[in-house]
């Protein structure tokens, strides 16, 4: 189906009259869009933006005034579902005094709650999960027509030929594959993000030429799990392979003209294959990072989780990593407390932090969540535990960090400029191919000026845990 195809573009128009813009289009208000969660998320909300802009919105100042206002919600953790509960509080109460605005909730929250969410904020106009997110000039419409609308079935995801609103003119992301076929017993993420959907190779590299040719230098592809890509896709390879794989997808994409640097996110340890790095130390464009969640660092947690790998599995994958790229960085996601987990048991993934050395990990502890097994479990740990867990925990990967990062000082890297520093408008910012964040003049020493987009080689002259700064060489 055509989307936001000029001749198909909605004619109807919001509750308030529509405002014809100078050049005659039709402007509908000001929206509003606030991101929750992974880089999925910020992915749909681009998207979400694109066709908002095609709708003839365009982009407001604050929340405060928007005409409409979306939030793009996340349910990993229990923290993150209530902050939209107290977002959405503040905006229900506006929406009493101005009838006109527009609310959507979207994103992984809309999916869990569906129905129930207009019950608990009867002001919301559009209720829509992740699958729907292209969808949203339709779903629109509808709630012109005065309806309430819920989006939540499982749904197809089109291919999407609406131009995303990307945040960054240097760097974009690229679905790969939706959804997650696992089952990890604390996840909420595949009852919220639907099954595995891969995208055709042909328009994923379509889409890759499409964003270099308009000015980016730096894509990262996207799944929950992207080592999963190909396999929902036919084809048997002559050597009996399947032949669609991230690895072959990397090799199909790698010489798209313009491009300087290829990233993924996110690998899962079950399935990271040796052919997988061997193909990312060969192929020029493709980061030495990888981010690889292990969530804990003990055998029987792991296989509570139903992770599918042991620890052994983890130390060989990144053993490799580096035998082929010594100086890869490697990053994580860790879960402290999880049911049953003993400290003994918590003691072994501080001790794997320690041994492999990670350049960043985020961590969290368990939090409970509906529709998933391991929330029912009758071992659940104290709020206390998990509280003290935590901080000794990120003292650790803080300390890590900081040695890992001190390896920098003294080198040349190359940087890929991505804007200003928001602190400090005499300097850029930008990230080594090993994804460090780095601070450097935005001039050169002969006085022209660097521009987003421009590869330099900064002198590493200072190094925190997680960013550097120096000069240009
Ligand atoms: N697909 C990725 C991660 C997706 S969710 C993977 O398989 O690793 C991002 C991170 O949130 C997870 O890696 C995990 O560390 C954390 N997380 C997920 N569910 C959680 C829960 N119930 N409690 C605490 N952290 C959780
Ligand atoms: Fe969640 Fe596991 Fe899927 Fe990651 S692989 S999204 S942790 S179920
Ligand atoms: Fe959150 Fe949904 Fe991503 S739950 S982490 S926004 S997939």
């Amino acid at each position: 189906m055509a989307k936001n195809d000029p001749m198909s573009a909605p004619t109807s128009t919001l509750q308030s009259a529509p405002v014809p813009a100078a050049d005659g289009t039709p402007v509908r208000g000001r929206y509003w869009i606030t991101t929750f969660g992974c880089q999925m998320n910020k992915a749909d909300s681009e998207r979400m933006a694109g066709i908002l802009e095609a709708m003839g919105y365009t982009p407001g100042s604050d929340e405060h005034s928007a005409d409409l206002v979306l939030y793009n919600t996340c349910t990993i953790r229990d923290n993150a579902e209530q902050k939209v509960y107290s977002y959405l509080g503040r905006q229900a109460q506006r929406k009493r005094d101005n009838p006109h605005l527009t609310l959507v909730v979207a994103g992984c929250v809309a999916q869990q709650e569906g129905e129930a969410l207009l019950r608990r904020v009867p002001e919301l106009d559009l209720v829509m999960g992740p699958q729907h997110a292209n969808r949203l000039d339709t779903l629109l419409t509808q709630v012109e027509s005065g309806q309430q609308v819920v989006a939540t079935g499982e749904h197809h995801i089109l291919e999407d030929i609406t131009t995303a609103r990307r945040d960054s003119a240097v760097c974009a992301w690229v679905n790969v594959i939706y959804g997650c076929n696992e089952r990890c017993t604390y996840c909420v993420v595949p009852s919220v993000r639907g099954r595995e959907q891969s995208r055709l190779p042909e328009s994923i590299r379509l889409e890759m030429e499409g964003l270099a040719a308009r000015g980016f230098r730096e894509i990262t592809l996207l799944g929950q799990n992207i080592d999963a890509y190909g396999r929902d896709l036919p084809g048997i390879t002559p050597e009996g392979r399947r032949a669609h794989t991230l690895t072959d997808l990397l090799q199909q994409v790698h010489d798209v003209k313009g491009l300087e640097r290829i990233r993924f996110a996110t690998s899962h340890p079950r399935y990271f294959t040796e052919r997988l790095i061997d193909a990312c130390a060969d192929l020029s464009k493709v980061c030495e990072h990888f981010h690889i969640p292990f969530q804990s660092g003990d055998d029987d947690v792991l296989r509570a989780m139903a992770r599918g790998y042991t620890v052994d599995r983890y130390r060989r994958i990144i053993e490799r990593i580096r035998r082929r790229m010594p100086d890869a960085s490697i990053t994580a996601d860790v879960i402290v407390a999880f049911p049953g987990e003993s400290d003994a048991q918590y003691r072994r993934t501080l001790a794997l932090i320690e041994e492999i050395g990670f350049d960043l990990v985020n961590t969290a502890a368990y939090s409970p969540r509906p529709n998933t097994p391991a929330a029912s479990w009758p071992d659940q740990l104290e709020e206390a535990v998990k509280v003290e867990r935590l901080q000794e925990l990120n003292a650790l990967v803080e300390r890590i960090a900081r040695q890992r990062s001190s390896r920098y000082l003294g080198r040349r890297e190359e940087v890929l400029a991505e804007g200003v520093n928001p602190r400090n408008d005499q300097q850029l910012m930008g990230r080594t191919r090993t994804n460090r964040l780095t601070f450097f003049p935005a001039q050169r020493p002969d006085g022209s000026s660097v521009a987003p987009g421009d590869l330099v080689t900064v002198q590493i002259e200072e190094t925190r845990p997680f960013s550097l700064s120096g000069s240009l060489a």
